[in-house]
């Protein structure tokens, strides 16, 4: 039987399926955040099924010679050399489609946290300070009428956007090219004018090496003054220091971020800042998305083990 690592626990009944077609070996302890931890989990495994924070780098994947499939249990892939994967003949995978509702209901929950002072207002209340309904207390801003620029009009931004009609927001996009028949309809702007006409600007490109810091202090100041920033896909796609300094001086509104630099640390500034709604990363954090994760990444790697081709794939071996 091929023997399959999986770094940690998987909810719904991915670990049932793999338990049938292979011997599997289950991380039950802390997360495998480092390369040589990983290489000594993975050992002589055909397969291993990741979380975002395992690096699977060429190291990793030149010390397990075993491995024909890395199955991510995630939409992004920015944990994984792919470039290493391909020259190398591994399969790599990940999980789409089954989180793009979710990770869309929770960027309108931070638009709207953000904009309507959610946190902020949440905190004045379990500190005692509410003394009651004030005519003047807590004014966010209106969305109504204003322009929410997506970055990215993939699978998850066109469903942020679908969202948008309901918010009476009308929507621009950017992304590599113009699409032809965008659905739902937007209108296209380059990155620069989408940011400058933009009153909420939502990310939702994937990370790559030629998109780490995508939002840099310029372009970040680019942004109306009392515009809102909202990140719901990768943290290093923003500046971070540069976003803190920007929402210092009272440039932005801002910002509803699910993501960070380098998670879990979150810069002391934002932290301090009671314009900015901060979650740990749950976009797509609902039992029934999550449970479709794994299974999908669980099919993902049965597949490959079966000599057939994956649902998702993102690296063909073949591809080399
Ligand atoms: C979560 O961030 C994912 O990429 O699925």
């Amino acid at each position: 039987m091929p023997e399959v690592a999986i770094t940690a626990e998987l909810p719904g009944r991915a670990i049932e399926w793999l338990e049938e077609e292979s011997l599997i070996r289950l991380n039950t302890g802390v997360q495998i955040t480092d390369e040589a931890k990983l290489i000594d989990f993975i050992g002589s495994a055909d397969a291993v099924l990741t979380l975002l924070a395992n690096p699977v780098t060429d190291r990793v994947l030149a010390a397990c010679p075993g491995l024909q499939v890395v199955g991510n249990c995630a939409v992004g892939f920015d944990n994984i050399d792919l470039e290493a994967a391909r020259r190398r003949g591994v399969w790599v995978t990940n999980t789409p489609d089954v989180l793009t509702e979710a990770t869309a209901d929770l960027t309108w929950g931070l638009i709207l946290a953000v904009t309507r002072r959610l946190g902020e207002a949440e905190r004045l209340l379990r500190d005692g300070r509410f003394r009651g309904w004030a005519l003047d207390m807590l004014l966010g801003s209106g969305i109504q009428g204003r322009q929410l620029g997506v970055v990215g009009y993939g699978r998850i931004g066109r469903e942020v956007a679908r969202r948008a009609e309901g918010f009476g927001m009308s929507v621009a996009y950017s992304a590599t090219s113009e699409l032809l028949d965008p659905d739902p309809p937007a209108t296209f702007m380059p990155l620069e004018e989408l940011l400058s006409t933009s009153h909420v600007v939502s990310l939702h490109t994937p990370m790559s090496r030629q998109n780490h810091h995508l939002l840099d202090e310029a372009r970040l100041r680019l942004m109306p003054v009392g515009s809102f920033l909202i990140n719901t896909a990768r943290g290093p796609l923003v500046d971070e220091a540069a976003l803190v300094r920007v929402l210092e001086d009272g440039h932005l509104g801002g910002a509803g971020l699910d993501v960070f630099e380098d998670e879990p640390v979150v810069h002391p500034g934002l932290l301090e800042r009671e314009n900015v709604v901060l979650l740990p990363h749950i976009g797509s954090a609902t039992e029934e998305t999550r449970a479709a994760m794994a299974e999908l990444a669980a099919k993902n790697i049965l597949a490959v083990l079966a000599g057939e081709e994956p649902p998702t794939p993102i690296v063909r071996p073949a591809d080399h």
